[in-house]
């Protein structure tokens, strides 16, 4: 776990894929895998898994394969996913509400300890365990509850300026929903994920319209 240092983007991308099928495979009561196996359940290749898994020194045994509760504590650790990272989400409406609500947080590292909205009719809704509060609350609350990570679930056109009150409280994540690809290129240290589910929409329809393609062809 030494060689971490120059992981690429597209390795991290692939770990949570990894720490959910290694999930699967100890449910399962499997507690052994070979590369091989792994990549046919993940219809990846064994070399790209040994690739992957090498970035961080590599943890199977040549003619052993992989203990699997030991590889997905491993994966579990480089992920961050037995932090407590503080969450405030912003922007109770449609998409907020279902993030707050349905997301098991705790299973990620993260913890959702605040929920914030502009529109006064909200304030007060509960949320699970939380009360929408009003935006009024955002500073006192970030100097109390220190967020690092802020989830945005409010219009684009809002996204920016929100984004920058947050970073100036301390925020040091965002997770974006808002379509509007926040760049801190100003703040050192911030870290954004801009999610935009229509892109996995996207790629779907591209992959329908490919298949269809093979189809035609056939004929
Ligand atoms: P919504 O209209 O139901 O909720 C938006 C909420 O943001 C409202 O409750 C509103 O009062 C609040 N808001 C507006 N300005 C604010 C501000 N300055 N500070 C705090 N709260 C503010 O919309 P919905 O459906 O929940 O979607 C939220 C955003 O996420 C939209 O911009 C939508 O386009 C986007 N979206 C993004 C997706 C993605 O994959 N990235 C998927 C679905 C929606």
């Amino acid at each position: 776990m030494s060689k971490n240092e120059k992981v690429s983007n597209s390795v991290i991308r692939r770990l949570p894929r990894y720490y959910r099928f290694l999930g699967e495979i100890m449910s399962e009561g499997i507690s052994k895998i070979s590369s091989r196996e792994l990549a046919e359940r993940m219809k990846v290749t064994a070399s790209q898994i040994r690739q992957d898994l090498n970035c961080f020194g590599g943890f199977g045994q040549q003619g052993y394969g992989y203990n699997v509760a030991e590889l997905r504590e491993e994966i579990g650790a480089i992920l961050g996913v037995n932090g407590d990272h503080p969450a405030v989400l912003i922007g109770a409406g449609n998409l907020g509400r279902a993030l707050a609500v349905h997301l098991d947080y705790a299973k990620y590292g993260c913890r959702l300890c605040g929920v914030f909205d502009s529109s006064e009719q909200l304030s007060g809704m509960k949320l699970g365990a939380l009360t929408v509060m009003p935006m009024s609350g955002l500073t006192s609350f970030c100097e109390k509850c220190r967020p690092v990570i802020a989830i945005l679930c409010i219009p684009k056109e809002a996204a920016s300026e929100v984004c920058e009150k947050l970073a100036a409280l301390g925020v040091k994540a965002f997770w974006n929903f808002s379509h509007y690809d926040i760049s801190l290129d100003n703040i050192p240290d911030v870290v954004i994920e801009n999610v935009h589910l229509g892109d996995s929409l996207m790629a779907l329809c591209y992959r329908i319209n490919q298949s269809e393609k093979k189809e035609e062809e056939k004929q």
